[in-house]
């Protein structure tokens, strides 16, 4: 069974909350999961992770949460070939601010433009957490880890 990477950042633990029951979810199922906080994980490590599952929330101004920063500041600059990597991002914020889910959009297009294949659009919520169950199921089924 392919390893589910669930790699994290939050300012003020809602995020992180989602992460917690995403891994939850999928410890329930059988599925081989292993979560991270986004600081924690270098650009060698994020391109071994074929099956990813990124959860961020906006802070600032359409930024990453402080956990975040460098993981960014490394994507951004990155010219790495993530082709290997299948991946969906769960993205909250809120929309009374201007950069909705900033965040989540930066780090998808990044992905993308470095090769990463989305197997499920970006989840988007506002205010709360409404939806990013239903989506960590999705994922999981598109990322083909369930257990057979
Ligand atoms: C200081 C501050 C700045 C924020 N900036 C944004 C923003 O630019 N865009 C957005 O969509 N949400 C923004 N939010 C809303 C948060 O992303 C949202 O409340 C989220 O659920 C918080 O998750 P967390 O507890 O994991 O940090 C901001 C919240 C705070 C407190």
């Amino acid at each position: 069974m392919t390893k589910l990477n669930i790699v994290y950042a939050s300012e003020m633990g809602t995020a992180m909350d989602v992460a917690d029951k995403t891994e939850a979810i999928a410890k329930d199922k059988g599925v081989d999961v292993v979560q991270f906080g986004m600081d924690s994980v270098s650009m060698d490590e994020l391109k071994t992770m074929s099956k990813l599952m990124i959860i961020t929330s906006t802070t600032g101004d359409g930024d990453l949460p402080m956990m975040g920063e460098n993981f960014w500041n490394e994507l951004s600059e990155s010219d790495l070939d993530l082709s290997s990597i299948e991946y969906s991002v769960c993205a909250l914020g809120d929309s009374s601010h201007h950069e909705f889910c900033g965040a989540g959009k930066k780090v998808d297009g990044r992905l993308l433009e470095l090769g990463a294949k989305k197997i499920l659009d970006m989840h988007e919520c506002d205010g709360d957490t409404e939806g990013s169950e239903e989506w960590a199921t999705l994922a999981m089924d598109k990322l083909g880890v369930l257990p057979n």
